[in-house]
């Protein structure tokens, strides 16, 4: 479990973004990047209604940002692109939580530097709380039944962490063959019998987990990006993209031990598919199925929790369709013509057929109004975040959405083009939001634009 960073009220927190060693195996030591460590960060935890003052100092020799991912703040504290941090400088931002319970993550968004960075191991799990939240008797034992999971693929030579590089990787982004939870190779979580809570993170460059149990027992949603849903769904699967979250609650009351398992990826672009890029093994490994994590219940801990699981979670009044003002249109392009021209490895990821320019303002967007942003992607699923927000998915495929679309949403797979219903409520005037696939590499390679809410 990484540490609990507790940002109580009128407190301050602390990152200190760092590199360092880590031996995901044993005596095999990997050049990493962490927060207040060597790799990943604490789990920070704020509540609603605070204003938290937040403290971070860049210990790297290259430039890095913060983004808080979820996090319902204006454009200039959102830590994107625009809030460079310096080596060596500092940059404490006030961060005003008005949003729901919530699972969130931050992550460095340093443009064209986000995946490698990521990949090293800049991101974090970031949990807000409230009284709502806290008065429905969810398991909330921090480390013992209500456990942050951050789930990423990684790839390793000999024990040793390395950054899979190339034509392919910009393409289908980078991937690995190597499952870890939370930093660790193998995990095991022993978790006390009885209802345990996971706050899953795919804080994955680019794959796509569809989870399941081991023994297929099933399980009960409660959380989506933005928080609770408002009725608990029972599921025996759940799709994962990379910068999703996914709330569950996992009965181990009878003690079987069970695994998290993931089923293969199947997301690739034609051009990966066709075993143009070479290396074509490894990607079929990296895409395989796996064990995610395996789970040991054992009498562990006090029972603070009732065991039940409420049967109405939370109420939300999401964005109200008939008062939608303007509609606009992104596609995700991948632009295959283009880039097999121009040589350079991933040169044709647009949005609109646009790459990413931090000079231009895509999209300028009124304060406090709401519109329906249609998305459709190319060659292969994309998940589309768009920060700042917390959407309802419309429709898909231009019919109903599926039942894993409920719920206030930050990033959402698309394949089929999709409809979001959202209301702009920050302000994002002197710094603008992003909107952005979640492959981390499609982002970095221009699959990213910027808005401005005023
Ligand atoms: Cu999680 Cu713009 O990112
Ligand atoms: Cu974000
Ligand atoms: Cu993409």
């Amino acid at each position: 479990m990484p540490p609990l960073l507790d940002a109580r009220p009128g407190r301050s927190f602390a990152l200190r973004v760092q590199s360092g060693t880590t031996s995901f195996y044993p005596g095999r030591p990997s050049d990493t990047l962490g927060y207040n460590g060597s790799y990943l960060g604490p789990t920070i935890r704020v509540r609603r209604g605070d204003d938290v003052a937040a403290v971070v100092t860049n210990g790297l020799n290259a430039d890095t940002t913060v983004h808080w991912h979820g996090l319902l703040i204006p454009g200039e504290l959102d830590g994107g692109p625009h809030q460079i941090i310096a080596p060596g400088a500092t940059w404490r931002p006030t961060l005003p939580i008005r949003q729901p319970a919530a699972t969130l993550l931050y992550h460095s968004h340093v443009h064209g530097l986000t995946a490698e960075q990521v990949y090293s191991g800049l991101a974090g799990a970031l949990l807000v709380t409230d009284d709502e939240e806290q008065g429905l008797g969810l398991p909330s034992e921090y480390g013992v039944d209500d456990l942050p999971l951050l789930i990423q693929d990684r790839q390793f030579e000999n024990g040793r962490l390395v950054m899979p590089g190339g034509m392919m990787v910009a393409m289908q982004g980078r991937r690995g063959d190597t499952i870890l939870v939370n930093g660790a190779v193998n995990p095991l979580a022993a978790v006390p019998n009885r209802l345990v809570r996971l706050r899953l993170v795919n804080a994955s460059n680019a794959r796509i987990y569809e989870l399941s149990f081991s023994d297929r027992r099933s399980f009960h949603w409660i959380g989506t990006e933005g928080g609770l849903l408002e009725h608990a769904v029972a599921l025996e699967a759940i799709t994962l993209a990379p910068g999703q979250r996914a709330e569950l609650l996992v009965d181990f009351t009878d003690g079987r031990s069970a695994s998290l398992v993931t089923a293969a990826d199947t997301n690739s672009s034609m051009m990966g598919g066709m075993g143009m890029m070479g290396r074509g093994a490894r990607r079929t490994d990296a895409a395989a199925p796996a064990t995610v994590l395996r789970f040991e219940p054992r009498p562990l801990g006090q029972a603070r929790a009732s065991g039940v699981v409420p049967t109405l979670l939370a109420s939300r009044t999401g964005p109200d369709a008939s008062k939608a003002v303007r509609r606009r249109r992104l596609s995700l392009n991948m632009g295959m013509g283009g880039m097999m021209g121009s040589g350079s490895g991933g040169g044709g990821l647009t949005i609109n057929g646009k790459p990413f320019d931090m000079n231009r303002i895509d999209e300028t967007v009124k304060l406090g109004s709401t519109e329906i942003w249609e998305v459709s992607g190319e060659m292969m699923r994309h998940p589309i975040h768009i920060h700042g927000v917390h959407f309802d998915v419309l429709t898909r495929g231009g019919g109903q959405p599926d039942v894993l679309d409920q719920g206030p949403r930050d990033t959402v797979l698309v394949k089929e083009p999709v409809e979001l219903l959202i209301r702009f409520d920050q302000p994002a005037k002197s710094a603008p939001f992003m909107y952005h696939c979640h492959i981390l590499e499609h982002e970095d390679n221009g699959m990213m634009g910027q808005f401005s809410v005023a």
